[in-house]
This record gives structure tokens, C-alpha cells and sequence, in this order.
């Protein structure tokens, strides 16, 4: 779908989108197309329920007195209310709204709104991101597709005063959607063809866009000894990896902030093998590794104006005749002994060696990793909130806030030592489970904190968030890329050079 801005200007053919606010009143477009319509919109409006609440919309097909295919009217709320997310909402509605009608052109206007503090500028960029978030589709499999079942919209055409001002505005946004975008890409690919040498070729393609890139292989790794990483990937026929990206975009003495992310391109449980049903889900298990990819992305795309490390841990978990058993000790490149209890705690096993590594060689003012971690966090949150832990306030308040901002929330849980010690173990420093019933989530951040340092960090456990059953505003079905609008709002908000 190709976005467009222009100045208001007169409409004649197509499909046309007007607002109204809370109390169904008509914004300045609105009343226009109106009066032109002979009283068709306000008529269509007294016998319906539009109230022109958020997430309300109304269609009036073929207007009199126009050319017009038709109008669709969509609710803002109340004036004082409308921001980024809700401008964005809008957006995503209007996509899901005319994306399949028939219609190839829809032309937005957007106007300034009584008692509202957002430019119209500002909100056009906004409801075109929406829709642009929107948009996805992950259809390269399907050879089948009539054309009748994939989107006529090709153009969004945005009109409002200032469209230069929306330009600029949404040219920095599509850099972010694009991030997002290769993160659903990747998320979204089939586990025969997206395995650890497959996705680390993918991110390398980030050095386009100017990331320094370099790939480690299971001969490098295990010269580093990072034997935690390298147990998990023992049991593959895939050779493991890990990716390491820089983006630097400030100062060469500007120390890095760093990002680092689960990457198991299918977790079947190995040895400690997983109940059958489901497990196609496992394809996802990469889903931290594939947010820090597009991540770095989005910053390089936008020429962020920080030093950021990116870094990834990529592993197939598999059984087989070399695959780790239970009971087998491992020393990880931190020099910390591991007993492996089950084998499907994988993912802690690989964000060891890769945390270390990343705070051992970069020294980053701060480290966030993500990760599709633990099944006891979706009974704690569902699929409403991410997991925080973290060894650091305000790191959290900030990341909790960014969440806010952008709708990627997240809810912090407690970290001590009490629940630290459920990992202490007779044979080795630490086991990879407590061996309790409670507290699965906490205790696996845990076990990541052993190999943090005293470095300011955070753990996202992302397994609630990453894929989703059903769409919402601006993320369609599968995989969502929770987590790239997310930290690209903390990185602009606290970290670039202004
Ligand atoms: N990848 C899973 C966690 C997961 C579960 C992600 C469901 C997404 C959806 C992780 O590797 C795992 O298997 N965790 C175990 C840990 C347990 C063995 C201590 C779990 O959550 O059951
Ligand atoms: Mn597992
Ligand atoms: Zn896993």
C-alpha cells in the first residue's frame, strides 16, 4: 500500500474518510461533504448508533450529489483525548475498514479539531502509520490467492493543512514499520527454512543500511567457551550462531546500549520433550532474537543518533543421538557451571553466554534482552502485558513508560534472593529450574541475572506477546513484533544525541 499527503482539496471520485467526535459532531470536511450530499451523512447518522466514539465507524454508499464509490465516517471521541495512539487506532480501522472493498484509492481528510492539541499534520502522519501497521501480510506461501481475497486499497491518500510537515513526520515512521515488519517477516517464517544460519544471513542483510555485522560460528563460539549456548544447539543438525550488530550513530566514545534476544528457530524441548500439541507454536521461540534484528532496523533506517548493540543467540532445540541430556553439566563463558535438569529451560541457557558476551566485550551503559522465555508468564498476563524484571528503577520506569506511549505494555514482577536460591544446586554453581511450582517466570529471570554483572539491565519475557491469536487495532493475526516500537521510543526518548 502506497502512502500519500497532500493539501485539503476538493474530492470527486473514490472513497472518501471524514470524522466526527464524541457527541456525533462533524468535523469542518465532514460538514462540507455533507451539505454536498444533500444531509446524507447527518441522515445516515440519526438512523444508526454511531456516537462517533473511538473504534465507531459508518458507511454511506454512493452518495448523491458525488461520484463518490463512498464515504466512511470515523469516530475520533472527544477532541481533548485524541493523540498518537488514538490517531494510529483510527488509522488501523480505516484500513480494516476499505482494504477489501473493491476500491484501489481512499482519501483521508484530516482536519484541525476543535479542543483538540494535535496538528492535523501530526495526525495524518499518525493515522497513516495505523494503517501502514495495519497492512501486513505475511501471503508469500500462498500460491493459491484469488485476487478477489487479497487487499484492493493501493493508494492512502492523506489530506490536511501543512501535508510537507506530514511527510516528514511519516517518512521517520515507515523506517520504524519497516523494523516492525522484518520482525513479523522473521516471526512469521516456516522453522525448515528459518533456522540459525538462515536467520543470521537475514539479519547481515541489515548491513545495507550501514549495521556492522559479523557472525559467529559454533568454532568461534566454542573458542569463547560458551558452552551454555553451545549444549542447547548440540542436538541439531543446524549449526548454531550469534549475530553481532552495531549501529553507531553517535560518537565513537559514546558507550553503546545493547540489546540482546532469545533466538531458538524451534524449541521441541529437546530430551525434555514437548507434548505434541502446540508445538508448531515453537517456531516463534525466536521471536526475541527477531525483535532485536528489526529493531536495529528501524534505528539504522531512521540514522538514530546512538550507539547500539544488538545481539542475538541462534539455536535449534532438538532431540537426537548428541541432543544434551538431563543431568549434563555445562560451563558457560562466564566460567559459571550449569546442571542442565531439563532440557527445555533452554532459552536462559542461551541468554547466558549471550549476555555475557555482550557485557564482557561492549561494556554497554545498559542491557535489555527479550525473550519468548517462559509458559508461566501467559498464565501470569495473558496476552495483555509483557514480563519486566529488572536489577534497575529507572530503567524500568522508563522502559514501563515507553509501553505506555506506544501500547507494547509491560508489568514489572520482583527479583530477590530468596527466589535466587531455588537455583543453587549440589552438583554444579547453579540448575537451570528450580524445581518448584511457583514463581516460573521470576525464577528464570533469575537465573539470567547470574550473568548481568553489575551492568543496569532488563529481562522482557515476551511469550504472551509475540504472536497473536487475534488482530488488534494496528496488529494484524501472527506475529506482532511487540517490542520494536517499544525500545525504539526508549532509545529516542532517552538515548540519541538531540
Ligand atoms: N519457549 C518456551 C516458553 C514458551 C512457552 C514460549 C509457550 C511461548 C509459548 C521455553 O523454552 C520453555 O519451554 N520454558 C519452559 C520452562 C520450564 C521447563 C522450566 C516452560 O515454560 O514450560
Ligand atoms: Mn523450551
Ligand atoms: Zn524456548
Amino acid at each position: 500500500m502506497k502512502i500519500a499527503f497532500a493539501n485539503p482539496g476538493d474530492v470527486n471520485a473514490g472513497v472518501v474518510v471524514v470524522t466526527a467526535g464524541e457527541g456525533r459532531k462533524l468535523s469542518p470536511s465532514a460538514k462540507a461533504l455533507d451539505k454536498k450530499t444533500g444531509g446524507a451523512i447527518t441522515r445516515a447518522i440519526k438512523a444508526s448508533r454511531f456516537k462517533g466514539n473511538v473504534q465507531q465507524s459508518l458507511t454511506i454508499m454512493v452518495p448523491g450529489g458525488t461520484k463518490l464509490d463512498r464515504i466512511l465516517v470515523v469516530g475520533l471521541g472527544k477532541a481533548k483525548d485524541i493523540d498518537p495512539k488514538v490517531a494510529q487506532n483510527a488509522g488501523g480501522q480505516i484500513y480494516v475498514s476499505l482494504s477489501n472493498v473493491g476500491s484501489s484509492s481512499v482519501t483521508v481528510c484530516v482536519d484541525a479539531i476543535d479542543g483538540s492539541n494535535m496538528k492535523p499534520s501530526d495526525a495524518a502522519a499518525e493515522i497513516a502509520f495505523g494503517a501502514k501497521l495495519r497492512s501486513y501480510r505475511f501471503d508469500k506461501y500462498r500460491t493459491k490467492d484469488k485476487p478477489d481475497s487479497k487487499p484492493s486499497l493501493k493508494t492512502l491518500k492523506l489530506q490536511c493543512a501543512n501535508s510537507a510537515k506530514a511527510r516528514i513526520a511519516y517518512a521517520r515512521s515507515e523506517k520504524i514499520a519497516d523494523g516492525v515488519f522484518m520482525t513479523r517477516d522473521l516471526v512469521s517464517e516456516p522453522p525448515n527454512l528459518l533456522y540459525p544460519d538462515t536467520l543470521a544471513k537475514r539479519a547481515k542483510e541489515l548491513t545495507k543500511l550501514g549495521v556492522k555485522v559479523e557472525i559467529l560460528s559454533e568454532a568461534h563460539m566454542k573458542r569463547l567457551g560458551m558452552g551454555a549456548l553451545l549444549g542447547v544447539g548440540q542436538g541439531s543438525v543446524r549449526e548454531s550462531r550469534m549475530v553481532v550488530m552495531q549501529w553507531n550513530g553517535a560518537a565513537k566514545k559514546d558507550q553503546p546500549i545493547a540489546f540482546v534476544g532469545k533466538g531458538v528457530t524451534f524449541d521441541t524441548g529437546g530430551i525434555s520433550i514437548k507434548p505434541s500439541a502446540g508445538m508448531e507454536d515453537m517456531k516463534w521461540d525466536m521471536g526475541g532474537a527477531g525483535v532485536v534484528i528489526g529493531l536495529m532496523k528501524a534505528l539504522a533506517g531512521r540514522k538514530a543518533k546512538a550507539n547500539v548493540v544488538g545481539v542475538v543467540g541462534l539455536v535449534e532445540n532438538m532431540p537426537g543421538g548428541n541432543a544434551q541430556r538431563p543431568g549434563d553439566i555445562v560451563t558457560s563463558m562466564s566460567g559459571q557451571t550449569i546442571e542442565v535438569l531439563n532440557t527445555d529451560a533452554e532459552g536462559r541457557l542461551v541468554l547466558a553466554d549471550a549476555l555475557h558476551y555482550t557485557n564482557d566485550r561492549f561494556k554497554p551503559k545498559f542491557m535489555v534482552n527479550l525473550a519468548t522465555l517462559t509458559g508461566a508468564i501467559i498464565i501470569a498476563l495473558g496476552n495483555e502485558h509483557a514480563g519486566l524484571f529488572s536489577n534497575n528503577d529507572r530503567l524500568s520506569e522508563r522502559l514501563t513508560q515507553c509501553g505506555l506511549d506506544v501500547d507494547e505494555k509491560i508489568w514489572r514482577f520482583p527479583l530477590n534472593d530468596a527466589y535466587d536460591k531455588t537455583l543453587d544446586c549440589d552438583a554444579a554453581d547453579m540448575k537451570n529450574i528450580s524445581g518448584g511450582r511457583g514463581a516460573g517466570s521470576i525464577t528464570a529471570a533469575q537465573f539470567l541475572q547470574r550473568f548481568v554483572g553489575k551492568t543496569p539491565w532488563a529481562h522482557l519475557d515476551i511469550a504472551g506477546v509475540t504472536w497473536a491469536g487475534k488482530a488488534s487495532a494496528v496488529v494484524p493475526k501472527g506475529g506482532t513484533a511487540f517490542g520494536v516500537r517499544l525500545l525504539d521510543q526508549l532509545v529516542a526518548g532517552y538515548y540519541e544525541k538531540k
